[in-house]
C-alpha cells in the first residue's frame, strides 16, 4: 500500500458546533496526517463547482445553501491508503447506516449536514485539492 493524500471538509455543522478539533483528533488516531488546512467561507459558485456532479440531484440546492451556511475546513490528509482509509473513518453518508467509532455515527445529525467530505478516488482527490490548495500550502 502506497502513501496517497486526500481531500477533506469540515462542514459547516463542525465549525458551527465547534468540534473541528474533535474530528481533527478522529483523523490522527485513524493515522492520517493533516498536511494542509484552511479555515475558508465557500462561496456559492465554489461550492456549485465542487458539488457538480450532483447537480440534477433533488438535493443540490439545499447542499449549496448548507456548504455556503458558515465557515469550512478544507484540509489535506495523507498516509497509506488514505483516500479508502478516510471514507472508512468517515462513515456511511447516512449517519442512521454509519458504522460505529466513524465520525458520521459519532457526531452528524442527518444526511444533508453530515460533518465531513473525503474523496471518493484518487484522481478526484487530486481534482478537489487543485481546487483549494496551492502546493507550496501542503507540507507533508
Ligand atoms: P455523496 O457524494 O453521495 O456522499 P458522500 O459525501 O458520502 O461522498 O453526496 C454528497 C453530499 O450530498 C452528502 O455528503 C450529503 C448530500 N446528500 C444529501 O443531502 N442527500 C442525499 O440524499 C445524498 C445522497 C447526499
Amino acid at each position: 500500500m502506497a502513501t496517497e493524500r486526500t481531500f477533506s471538509i469540515l462542514k459547516p455543522d463542525a465549525t458551527k458546533r465547534n468540534i473541528t478539533g474533535a474530528v481533527n483528533a478522529v483523523i490522527e488516531k485513524a493515522a492520517l496526517r493533516i498536511v494542509g488546512q484552511r479555515r475558508i467561507q465557500m462561496s456559492r459558485a465554489q461550492a456549485e463547482t465542487f458539488y457538480e456532479i450532483h447537480k440534477e440531484r433533488p438535493f443540490f440546492g439545499e447542499l449549496v445553501t448548507f456548504m455556503t451556511s458558515g465557515p469550512v475546513v478544507v484540509q489535506v490528509l495523507e498516509g497509506e491508503n488514505a483516500v479508502a482509509r478516510y471514507r472508512e473513518v468517515m462513515g456511511a453518508t447516512n449517519p442512521a447506516q454509519a458504522a460505529e467509532g466513524t465520525i458520521r455515527k459519532t457526531f452528524s445529525e442527518s444526511v444533508g449536514e453530515n460533518t465531513v467530505h473525503g474523496s471518493d478516488s484518487a484522481e478526484n482527490a487530486k481534482i478537489e485539492i487543485a481546487q483549494f490548495f496551492e502546493d507550496g500550502d501542503i507540507v507533508g
